[in-house]
């Protein structure tokens, strides 16, 4: 059987939709098998040892075994990446298990990024409103996307490519102009503040999309200003985290090539699901 070009394995082994490659498995053994230096972005959204009920993956576990996995994802990761590649990773402070202390994930990411060799260029702040309301302590509003590349003076960064409004629309100075940079806090919805806001994909959309049975989906309009702001069309993008498949949804609205890794098989259905019914229809 021929080998996939993309992940060195059976084509067998990998489902293709479109510009869309996905397989089964465990991500570090399937990077490992990848072509060294083929991916121009990885952007993807770890679990967050939150005991979310993903079914096969236990995100239960000691602290210390979510450190080793999001090592080994930055080890791997940082192989098959292009030189000038990029490495964007949501991740969010969680409440410790037994404390109930806030554990901030983006900063213990940062150090094991920083000891595989990336650096952070942006550390960015996803704002949303819709998430449950605290008592005892502020309410989260917030998660990160911290934003690595492999080399700090080579990078792809598409600025043109993701400008927002300005603020002043009466400016005769800014008439004509290109649009402002969208900053480091991102607020999609209030094109006069300087926020990337997202709202999370809550589970009355969830039911109209009939993805409820993945617990915990990142918004794809998001995924696709990552995708415009560090690749080109045509060029690779990876998840090695896949979920229910957003990112591939947004790989194929922006016409790159996406790749997708996902552990459990039950999501399967629901990957190639929202690949059809929610990018670019002309395609199918
Ligand atoms: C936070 S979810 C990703 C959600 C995704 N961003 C979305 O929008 O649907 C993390 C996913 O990683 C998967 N997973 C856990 N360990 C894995 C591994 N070693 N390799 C591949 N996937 C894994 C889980 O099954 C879960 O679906």
């Amino acid at each position: 059987m021929q080998n996939n070009k993309y992940f060195n394995l059976e084509d067998t082994l990998v489902k293709n939709i479109g510009d869309s490659y996905y397989t089964i498995g465990d991500c570090i053994n399937t990077m490992k098998n990848m072509p060294e230096k083929s991916v121009n972005t990885i952007v993807t959204s770890p679990p967050y040892n939150l005991d979310k009920k993903y079914g096969k993956y236990d995100d239960n576990k000691p602290f210390k075994e979510w450190e080793n996995l999001i090592d080994e994802t930055a080890k791997t990761a940082h192989k098959i990446l292009k030189d000038n590649g990029s490495f964007l990773l949501n991740v969010s402070p969680i409440p410790d298990k037994k404390t109930k202390e806030i554990i901030p994930l983006d900063a213990i990411a940062y150090y094991i990024f920083k000891k595989n060799g990336y650096y952070l260029r942006n550390s960015i702040i996803w704002h949303f409103n819709n998430m449950q309301n605290c008592t005892n302590r502020l309410s989260g509003r917030w998660e990160s996307i911290l934003w690595f590349v492999k080399d700090i003076n080579n990078y792809q960064f598409n600025l043109n490519d993701i400008r927002i409004p300005y603020i002043t629309q009466n400016d005769k100075r800014l008439i004509g102009g290109s649009g402002r940079n969208p900053t480091d806090t991102w607020n999609f919805d209030l094109p006069e503040s300087d926020f990337w806001y997202f709202d999370r994909v809550n589970n009355m959309t969830k039911n109209k999309l009939g993805l409820t049975e993945h617990p915990c989906i990142y918004p794809t309009a998001m995924i696709e200003r990552i995708i415009k702001m560090t690749t080109q069309k045509g060029d690779v993008v990876l998840d090695p985290f896949l979920g229910s498949g957003t990112t591939l949804v947004a790989t194929q609205k922006t016409e790159r090539i996406g790749l997708g890794i996902e552990l459990d098989e039950r999501y399967e259905d629901i990957i190639s699901k929202r690949i059809k019914n929610e990018s670019i229809k002309e395609l199918f």
